[in-house]
This record gives C-alpha cells, structure tokens and sequence, in this order.
C-alpha cells in the first residue's frame, strides 16, 4: 500500500497550520487507496541545518537528521500543508526540506496552502523546490483563505467546495506515487533508501 505523509509546515504557537493538517488527514481517512501519516515538524524539532556535508551526499551525523530522513524515507508522496509567509513558504519547512535529499527522490507531492491570498505564491516557490529534490508535484492543489475559510482569520471553518478539492489532489499524488515506486524498486529493494 502506498504511504503518504501529510507535513505540517508551520511550527509557531497558535499557528492555523495544525486545524487544516488535521483536516486534511481526516478527509484522507476516507480513502482506501493509501495510508495517510500526520507529520508534524514540531514534533521533530530540527534545528537550522547544521550538518556539514551537503544532504545529496548522505553522510548525516546528527540523530535529528536520521530520525527525521528515516521518517521521510518511509513515504512514497507528501501532502505539503504550507502558510504564506512574506510570499514564500515557512522558513520552518524549508530549513526541514533542506536537511535531506535521496529520501525525497522520485516521490510525488501535492499542496494546502492558506493564507491572505490562498497561499498560491508560497505554493509556486515550493514547485520550484521539488524539480530540484526530484519530486514530481502534481497540478492539482488546495488554496485556502484566511477571509473565506477561517472566522477572524484563525477559526478554521473551510468551505465544503474544498473537500472535492482535497481528493482531486490525493487521487493525482497517489497515482503518481503508484508509478514513482516502480520507478525507485527493482527486485522488491527500495533505491531510494
Ligand atoms: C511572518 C509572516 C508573514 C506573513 N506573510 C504573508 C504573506 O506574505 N501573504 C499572506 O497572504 N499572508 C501572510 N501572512 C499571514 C499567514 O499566512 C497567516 O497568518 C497564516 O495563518 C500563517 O500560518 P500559521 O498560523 O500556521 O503559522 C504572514 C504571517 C506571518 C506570521
């Protein structure tokens, strides 16, 4: 069965991030064409990047880092959940992006996006991350609005049109991420570990 990891991309106090997470995943429970995973970065509490080789080159020392690419390398697609911050992603999911490499490889990955304006820059700039950690992102994607979708920005209350949505964008990570295993598997051994 394929496993995908819905990643929580926001770690501040109070942060809206963890009700449309949440969301997203139990929406996911509906399905029985993958297993779904909460990922939380907070939870792994990576510091700044602080290994000294380059993460292409696979030599981790730290054991954030193995914790954090053995949990990465366990999926076969993501669902990145990203806030807009200052028209990108979170600094927070962008330092957790950077820390790995191989285990993000042919994988597929879908986007929830909430903000002002839908998240929709922050989604664009995460699209030009993934061609370079070869990671296939799929067309379709989920962009929530702090005004439309949350009651004084911050009540989570999204509007059920977005449900339709949330699936049309797991059906296309978990085709993708159907053919991509393939791709990574010879012989039953999993390359990309
Ligand atoms: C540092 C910072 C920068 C922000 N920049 C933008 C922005 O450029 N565009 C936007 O639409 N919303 C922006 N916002 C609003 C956030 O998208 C909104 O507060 C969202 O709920 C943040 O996610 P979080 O609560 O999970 O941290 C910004 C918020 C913060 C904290």
């Amino acid at each position: 069965m394929i496993k995908v990891g819905i990643i929580l991309g926001s770690t501040r106090p109070n942060r809206n991030g963890e009700g449309v997470a949440k969301w997203v995943y139990e929406l996911s429970k509906s399905r029985d064409d993958a297993d779904f995973e909460l990922i939380d970065l907070k939870d792994f509490d990576l510091p700044l990047l602080d290994e000294t080789a380059p993460p292409s080159m696979g030599q981790y020392t730290k054991s954030h880092t193995k914790k954090w690419a053995e949990t990465i390398a366990s999926f076969d697609g993501y669902v990145f959940v990203t806030p807009e911050y200052n028209h990108s992603t979170s600094g927070a999911l962008k330092n957790a992006i950077d820390f790995l490499y191989k285990e993000w490889n042919n994988k597929s990955a879908g986007f929830v996006g909430y903000g002002g304006s839908g998240a929709v820059r922050a989604v664009e700039h995460l699209r030009l991350i993934m061609a370079e950690l070869q990671i296939a992102d799929v067309r379709a994607q989920v962009s929530l609005s702090l005004v439309t979708d949350f009651e004084n920005y911050h009540v989570f209350k999204p509007a059920p049109s977005h449900r339709k949505n949330i699936h049309q964008m797991l059906d296309q990570v978990i085709a993708w991420a159907n053919v991509l295993k393939l791709l990574r598997t010879e012989e039953g051994i999993d390359r990309s570990l």
